[in-house]
């Protein structure tokens, strides 16, 4: 049943909704971790061992991300920004698409593929320069090898963003989930906190997720085609 828009939104995005623009999801049939081993490319552990093989896979990412452009589904998002007052954005995504929208106020959960950071002297950067001239590229202040500025497995999110995103969570009377199989922790959890505060969910996706048996509203298709005509309908 649809109902309209009362009170604060909160809207969590995951990989699906950039997949029409062209950037690769991380589950499913054509996922990168289908091809790619996260522990050998995405821990603290694998950057220690081996760097370049690091720095070459997010090079190799920033360069197609780079070609990409945001689609109707991060328009779509832009707009209710514009239009909603109480509206919390919250991504899991790297990849800057949301921004590229006109999305202002993003909450990215595992940081930017666009930003690069020191852990050494805590220089930070943000860079969009494709491929890098270096790899790995080297801190300006310190010499230090620098690293990717996004969140890997075993490592913390950042914390005001995520007391943000939990913060918008226990508070809105919405909850708009889309595209991500909602399997990772613990942006997974924001939905049912959510949830438990007595929200409407609502998700968009390709495919059935642990989220789709609470949802109120299933929105089974592709987001850039699906969000735009829920938004359109509001
Ligand atoms: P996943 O790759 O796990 O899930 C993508 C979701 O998008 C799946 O549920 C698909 O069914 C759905 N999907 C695919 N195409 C879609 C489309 N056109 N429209 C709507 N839905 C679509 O990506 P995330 O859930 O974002 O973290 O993954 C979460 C985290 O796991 C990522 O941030 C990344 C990854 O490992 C880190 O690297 C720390």
């Amino acid at each position: 049943m649809r109902e309209p828009i009362r009170g604060p939104v909160l809207v969590l995005t995951g990989a699906g909704i950039s997949a029409e623009s062209g950037v690769p999801t991380f589950r499913g049939a054509q996922g990168l971790w289908r091809t790619y081993r996260p522990e050998q490319l995405a821990t603290p552990q694998a950057f220690r061992r081996d760097p370049v093989l690091v720095w070459e896979w997010y090079d190799w990412r920033r360069g197609l991300i780079g070609a990409c452009a945001p689609n109707r589904a991060h328009q779509a998002l832009a707009e209710m920004e514009a239009a909603l007052p109480g509206f919390t954005l919250v991504t899991q995504n790297v990849d800057g698409l949301h921004q590229a929208a006109g999305s202002r106020d993003v909450l990215q959960l595992h940081g930017s593929i666009w930003d690069l950071r020191c852990p050494a002297c805590r220089y930070e950067t943000t860079n969009r320069q494709t491929p890098l001239p270096e790899i790995p590229p080297r801190c300006p202040e310190c010499g230090e090898t620098l690293r990717p500025g996004v969140v890997w497995f075993g490592e913390p999110l950042p914390a005001g963003v995520l007391q943000a995103a939990w913060e918008a969570a226990k508070n809105c009377s919405l909850v708009l989930v889309v595209g991500t199989s909602a399997v990772v922790q613990p942006a997974a959890s924001l939905p049912l906190v959510a949830l438990q505060n007595g929200a409407r969910l609502v998700e968009v996706n390709v495919a059935e997720t642990p989220l789709s048996q609470y949802a109120h509203e299933v929105l089974r298709g592709p987001a850039a085609e699906l969000l735009p005509q829920w938004w359109a309908r509001m």
